[in-house]
């Protein structure tokens, strides 16, 4: 296979970055393709953790194209911190390493701040928990054509305009809000000194990378979130304001959909949310607790805790059915050890009926029950197993019984946050 997606197939923090980082030695290109520093990807190398947020996963290996595709929402302030944080960990990023598409729509100060004051104005029920960094805001701006995007950096007047564009909509908002008005020049000033940093990264990314495909290169696609916080399929409206399901992963970049030859679903072996919204197996008892603490569930970009349940097998084959994976990673099978029995969601029960999927409506996705199924537990330690015999019996039982349930078969089986702590099943990559 020449390119291969990776797409969170719960609500994220399934463990994509570790993922893609053990992927990208077999690729030559990594691209973002939604979302934005929302996102918190962890790779941990030889006991040494790098904590992307913008930039692709891929930059840590070097020798690697990393692009950021228009799909993305980018905050230049926020990546030029970003680069500068991870090139003092000794990564060498350079416009030879990394490009941003020049139709990237930029999140600005007065996304993040509305984002902010929205939810801080949200009464109970409407609060969507959001990591606070403009997202949201930023995708508006984008569909209502009023985005300033990487191009326009380089040209004064297109900027101004842009920016006059953008303030005619934002500071009628920001009065209804009971905020000043937008610092016009103040905003210009900002961009203009941030131009000089980012447009020696922007460059034509969907010509580039149709390039770089027709001659046999292999693009690995990396995405943010995952699948219950699609903008479409999601738990709406507890969601991110993207595609993040793999058909994404074209548009973000400017590929046709021909361009993905397999897709690879990141699943965690139990459930995590962080932020508001329907969880039907969420544990608020000692089981939920012990995930947790073991599971050092924490997210990354908000260092917010995560709410923690049992695996729900319906709901992953329902991302998987959203976005055709064609094999998952099961990550954090380790976190499971030492639990007497295991539970598994197999469906849900409302209003006396069974479902096989988890219903569309908000009011009845936060009234399902779940259906479970349980398994014994094993008290070996799987933790850094790097192949299936390390793996106990019981173990191998739960993966074998998730991969029935959610009908996709398991490629790859991640033991601890190392690189190297991994079991390969199928190649993606393979042809
Ligand atoms: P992402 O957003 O999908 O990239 O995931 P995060 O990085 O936000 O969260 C996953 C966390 O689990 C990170 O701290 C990883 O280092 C860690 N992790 C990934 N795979 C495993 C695993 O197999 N076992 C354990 N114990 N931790 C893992
Ligand atoms: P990675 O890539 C987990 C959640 C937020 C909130 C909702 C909307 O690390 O898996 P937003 O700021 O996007 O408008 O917030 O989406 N969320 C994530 N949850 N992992 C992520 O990214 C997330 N990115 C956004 O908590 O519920
Ligand atoms: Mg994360």
């Amino acid at each position: 296979m020449a390119n291969v997606v990776v797409v969170g197939a719960q609500w994220g923090d399934e463990g994509k970055g570790k993922i893609v980082d053990w992927l990208s030695e077999r690729a030559d290109v990594i691209c973002r393709f939604q979302g934005g520093h929302n996102a918190g990807h962890t790779l941990v190398i030889d006991g040494k953790v790098y904590k992307l947020h913008a930039l692709p996963s891929g930059v840590v290996r070097g020798g690697k194209l990393s692009v950021i595709g228009n799909g993305v929402v980018l905050d230049p302030w926020h990546l030029m911190k970003e680069i500068a944080t991870i090139r003092a960990q000794g990564v060498e990023i350079t416009p030879e390493t990394l490009m941003i598409a020049e139709n990237t729509p930029l999140i600005l100060p007065i996304h993040g701040e509305l984002d902010r004051a929205r939810e801080e104005a949200a009464s109970k029920g409407t609060k969507i928990g959001t990591t606070g960094r403009g997202i949201g805001p930023a995708y508006e701006d984008k569909v209502g054509r009023r985005s300033v995007r990487v191009a326009d950096l380089a040209d004064r007047a297109t900027l101004e305009a842009r920016v006059d564009r953008a303030l005619q909509h934002h500071d009628p908002l920001r009065k209804g809000l009971g905020f000043e008005p937008v610092d016009r020049d103040a905003l210009l000033a900002q961009l203009i000194e941030i131009a000089d940093h980012i447009l020696p990264f922007a460059a034509p990314v969907w010509k580039v990378l149709n390039e770089k495909r027709k001659a046999g290169k292999r693009i690995l696609f990396e995405g943010a979130q995952g699948a219950l916080l699609d903008i479409d399929f999601g738990t709406y409206p507890f969601v991110t304001s993207s595609n993040v399901i793999a058909g994404q992963a074209a548009t973000g970049v400017g590929l046709g959909p021909g361009a993905i030859d397999y897709v690879l679903g990141i699943v965690k072996a139990y459930t995590t949310r962080v932020g508001e919204g329907p969880f039907p197996t969420e544990l608020e008892d000692e089981d939920g607790q012990r995930l947790g603490e073991r599971g050092h569930e924490f997210g990354t970009t908000t260092g917010r805790k995560r709410r923690c349940g049992w695996f729900d097998a319906c709901l992953v084959r329902q991302t998987c059915a959203t976005s055709g994976v064609n094999g998952i990673s099961l990550t954090k099978l380790d976190v499971l050890d030492g639990f007497e029995t295991l539970k598994i969601c197999v469906g849900y029960e409302l209003d006396g009926q069974r479902y096989d999927y988890l219903p569309t409506a908000a009011e009845e996705q936060a009234r399902c029950t779940p259906i479970y199924e349980e398994m014994p537990g094993w008290s070996d330690s799987t933790e850094g197993a790097r192949s299936w015999v390390d793996l106990p019996a019981e173990a191998i039982k739960y993966v074998r019984r998730i991969e029935e349930l959610i009908e996709c078969p398991v490629a790859l089986l991640s033991t601890s946050p190392e690189r190297e702590d991994t079991i390969l099943v199928t190649d993606p990559f393979a042809d």
